[in-house]
C-alpha cells in the first residue's frame, strides 16, 4: 500500500493529537488543525491530509494503494515530507509524465485538505526549484540521451564495462514510453516457455501459409523452410513447447510486411533469450509467457505480482531499471534536461551533447562516445501528421516527451532514416482518455464487439488488420470484453475497473444495456464464441488462440478505438547500432537503440517486440559504445 506520512514538531503534536483528535486542538500555546480530502489517482483514489499547527504545515499524510509502486507511488512517498519542508505545496513533478494522472490528483486533495482546514490553498502554494540553476560542463566516457528502457539499459551495460556514463533525460523522471508499456517482452526458446503447458501452435501452421505470399521475399522463404522442418521434426517427437528464433524471426518480418531489415531482425530473435537471462541479472523477471498479436505461438513474457497476478510491464521493468541505475556510482543523471545538439569534430564525430536545464541552463557533456535512446515520435502529432497525413486527428499513446528529438538532432549530424511514413495505430486505446488497453487482454481471451454486438475480426491479428477491421465499424470503435475470471487473474484489468475504464454487467443482457448495444446479438454472439473456444476453432475470423471461455459472470468491457502508437520509422543503423550516413556510412561515436531508430519493425511492430527491442538493442548500444570509447 502506498502511504507514507511526515512527522514534524512530533512532541508537541504527540501531545495534541492524542488530546484532540477531531480536526482542532487549541491550548494557550498552540493551535493544530487538520483537513482532510480526496480526489481521483491513477488507480482510485488518493487521500490527503494535513495537519497545520499554528498555521504552518506540520504533519502531512498521504495514502494512495492503487497507485503504481515506482512511479505516481514516488508521488505518494516523497511529497509529505516536501510539503513540510517547504511549509506548503510543492509541485516537483512539473513537466509531464507518466505520473501526471497521480500528481494531479494529490495537488487536487491537498488544496482541498487545506480549504477542509480553514486556510486558503492559495496561500500555501510554493515555487519548486525556482532559482536557476548553474551551467554544468562536464566530461564522461558516453553520454546517453533518453533515460527510457533502451537507455537506462545501455547507461548500466557501458557502466559495468567500467566507464562513465552521463544520461540526459528532458522529462522530469525516468521511463519514456517504455514506462507506459503493459504488454511484455517476446522472447523465443526460453525456459519459461518450456516450463508452461499450453497445447495447441495452430499458429504455426497460419503462419507457414502467410510466408507463402512472400515468395520474392528470399530471407522470409528461407525462415519458413527452416520452421517447416522445425515443425514437422517437433510434431514427430514433441519435447517442450514449440517454438524456435526463425519462427520469432519469420513472424516478425510477416508482421513487418517483409520491409524489415533482416539483419536487425536475426539479432532481435538469436538474442531475446538472453536479454531475458540479463533483465535477470538486474532482478527483473518475466516469467509469465502468454499470446499475442502475430505470434504463431505463445512468446511473449510478462511480469507477475506476488499473487502471481499479470502487472504491467514498463511499470515493473522501469522502477527496476532505475534502481540498477542508481546502484552505479559511475552514472550521472540529469532530468528535465533537454538535449538540443551533439556535438562533433572536424572529422565529423560524435563527441558529446549539448543541453538545457529546466531554468535554461546549458548542459555540456564532452563524451566519447553518444547513444541516441530518446524514443520515437508518436507524441509529436505535427511530424506524425507530415509523415502520414491520413493520421491527422488520431489520438496517442506516448507519453509527452516523444517528441522525435534524437531523429532530428542525428539529422543535423548527416543520419540517414528508414520507413520514417511506418506509422502504428494501435487498435485497443480507450476512447476517452487515450489510456492504452493491453493487447494480452485479447491474447488471453477477450473479444472485441462492434456496435451491432458482433465480432468483426480475429482478435489475435496483427494491430494495422485489428485497428483497420475496427475502424470499418459503425463509428470507428469497439467494446473490449472480459469475463470474471480474467478479471481475477489480472491486476491489469483490475487496474482499468479501478479506473473507471469499464462497464459491468451480471449477465451478457445486462453488460449489453449497459453498452447500450443489442441485447440478443451480443448474447448469441457470446454463446457462440464460447463454443468456438470450446472446439478450439474460430470458422468466423479463424482466430487460433484460445484461451477459457467468457462464461463467468459479471462481465466487463472497455469503449476502445484506434491511436497512434509506434513510430517504426527512424534513425538507420547497423548491427552494432552504430547510426549510418546517406552512403550507409558509420557516422563515428554516434550509436542508438530503441524507437528511435527504423528498421527492426519493418511496417508494422508486433505487440511485444518494442520491450525485446530496447532490451536488446540497448545492451548492445552499451557494449559498442564502451568499446569506442576505449
Ligand atoms: O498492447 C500492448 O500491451 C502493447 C504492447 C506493445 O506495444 O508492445
Amino acid at each position: 500500500m502506498m502511504r507514507k506520512r511526515i512527522f514534524a514538531m512530533l512532541t508537541v503534536l504527540a501531545v495534541l493529537l492524542s488530546l484532540a483528535p477531531a480536526a482542532l486542538a487549541s491550548t494557550a500555546e498552540v493551535t493544530a488543525v487538520t483537513g482532510t480530502a480526496s480526489a481521483k489517482g491513477f488507480g482510485g483514489d488518493v487521500t490527503v491530509s494535513i495537519t497545520l499547527v499554528d498555521g504552518e504545515i506540520a504533519y502531512v499524510e498521504m495514502e494512495g494503494s492503487g497507485e503504481t509502486a515506482g512511479i505516481g507511488g514516488n508521488i505518494i512517498n516523497e511529497w509529505p515530507k516536501a510539503f513540510v519542508d517547504a511549509n506548503g505545496i510543492v509541485d516537483t513533478y512539473t513537466g509531464a509524465t507518466f505520473a501526471q494522472i497521480t500528481r494531479a490528483g494529490v495537488l487536487e486533495a491537498a488544496k482541498a485538505a487545506l480549504s477542509n482546514a480553514g486556510v486558503n490553498p492559495e496561500d500555501f502554494i510554493r515555487q519548486a526549484g525556482a532559482e536557476a540553476a548553474e551551467d554544468v560542463a562536464v566530461e564522461a566516457d558516453v553520454v546517453i540521451v533518453g533515460a527510457g528502457g533502451a537507455g537506462m539499459t545501455a547507461a548500466i551495460v557501458a557502466a559495468d564495462a567500467g566507464k562513465s556514463v552521463v544520461i540526459l533525460e528532458s522529462q522530469p523522471a525516468v521511463g519514456g514510453n517504455s514506462v507506459k508499456s503493459t504488454g511484455g517482452m517476446n522472447a523465443a526458446k526460453t525456459v519459461y516457455q518450456d516450463k508452461n503447458e499450453f497445447g495447441e501452435s495452430a499458429g504455426v501452421e497460419k503462419t507457414l501459409a502467410a510466408a507463402e505470399a512472400y515468395a520474392d521475399n528470399g530471407f522470409i522463404t528461407a525462415l519458413a523452410n527452416i520452421v517447416k522442418s522445425q515443425w514437422a521434426a517437433w510434431q514427430a517427437s514433441p519435447e517442450g513447447y514449440f517454438d524456435s528464433i526463425q519462427l520469432f524471426a519469420l513472424d516478425t518480418m510477416i508482421g513487418g510486411k517483409g520491409i524489415n531489415d533482416p539483419e536487425l531482425v536475426k539479432i532481435l530473435s538469436s538474442d531475446s533469450a538472453n536479454a531475458i537471462n540479463w533483465l535477470e541479472s538486474v532482478g527483473i523477471e518475466l516469467n509469465n509467457v502468454a499470446a499475442f498479436g502475430g505470434a504463431s505461438v505463445k512468446r511473449i513474457h510478462r511480469p507477475v505480482d506476488e499473487n502471481g497476478k499479470v502487472v504491467s510491464v514498463g511499470a515493473y521493468i522501469v522502477p527496476r531499471l532505475e534502481a540498477a541505475l542508481k546502484e552505479r556510482e559511475n552514472i550521472t543523471m540529469y532530468l528535465d534536461t533537454t538535449a538540443t545538439d551533439i556535438l562533433s569534430d572536424e572529422t565529423g564525430a560524435a563527441v558529446g551533447v549539448k543541453a538545457v536545464g529546466k531554468t535554461g541552463n546549458t548542459v555540456t557533456v564532452k563524451a566519447k562516445a553518444v547513444i541516441l535512446a530518446t524514443g520515437g515520435f508518436g507524441a509529436n502529432l505535427d511530424m506524425v501528421a507530415e509523415y502520414k497525413p491520413g493520421l491527422k486527428g488520431f489520438m496517442t499513446t506516448n507519453a509527452s516527451g516523444i517528441q522525435g528529438q534524437g531523429i532530428l538532432m542525428a539529422q543535423a549530424l548527416g543520419a540517414a532514416t528508414v520507413d520514417m511514413e511506418q506509422i502504428q495505430i494501435h487498435p485497443t486505446v480507450q476512447a476517452d482518455t487515450a489510456s492504452l488497453i493491453t493487447e494480452g487482454l485479447r491474447g488471453d481471451g477477450a473479444v472485441l464487439i462492434n456496435a451491432d454486438g458482433q465480432r468483426f475480426i480475429d482478435e489475435v491479428g496483427t494491430r494495422d488488420v485489428v485497428s483497420a477491421a475496427e475502424i470499418a465499424q459503425p463509428g470507428s470503435f469497439s467494446w473490449l470484453v472480459v469475463d470474471q475470471k480474467m478479471v481475477d487473474a489480472s491486476s491489469v484489468i483490475q487496474g482499468y475497473i479501478k479506473r473507471g475504464l469499464m462497464l459491468s454487467g451480471d449477465t451478457y443482457e445486462a453488460l449489453a444495456e449497459a453498452l447500450n448495444i443489442p441485447a440478443d446479438a451480443f448474447s448469441a454472439t457470446m454463446e457462440k464464441w464460447n463454443g468456438y473456444v470450446a472446439g478450439k476453432n474460430d470458422p468466423d475470423f479463424g482466430r487460433t488462440s484460445f484461451a477459457s471461455p467468457l462464461d463467468t459472470a459479471p462481465y466487463y468491457a472497455v469503449k476502445v478505438t484506434a491511436g497512434i502508437h509506434h513510430t517504426m520509422g527512424g534513425l538507420k543503423i547497423d548491427a552494432e547500432t552504430h547510426v549510418l550516413n546517406a552512403d550507409g556510412q558509420i557516422i563515428p561515436g554516434l550509436f542508438a537503440a530503441g524507437e528511435v531508430t527504423g528498421g527492426v519493425h519493418g511496417a508494422n511492430r508486433l505487440g511485444g517486440n518494442a520491450v525485446a527491442d530496447i532490451i536488446i538493442f540497448g545492451r548492445i548500444a552499451g557494449e559498442q559504445a564502451a568499446m569506442y570509447a576505449e
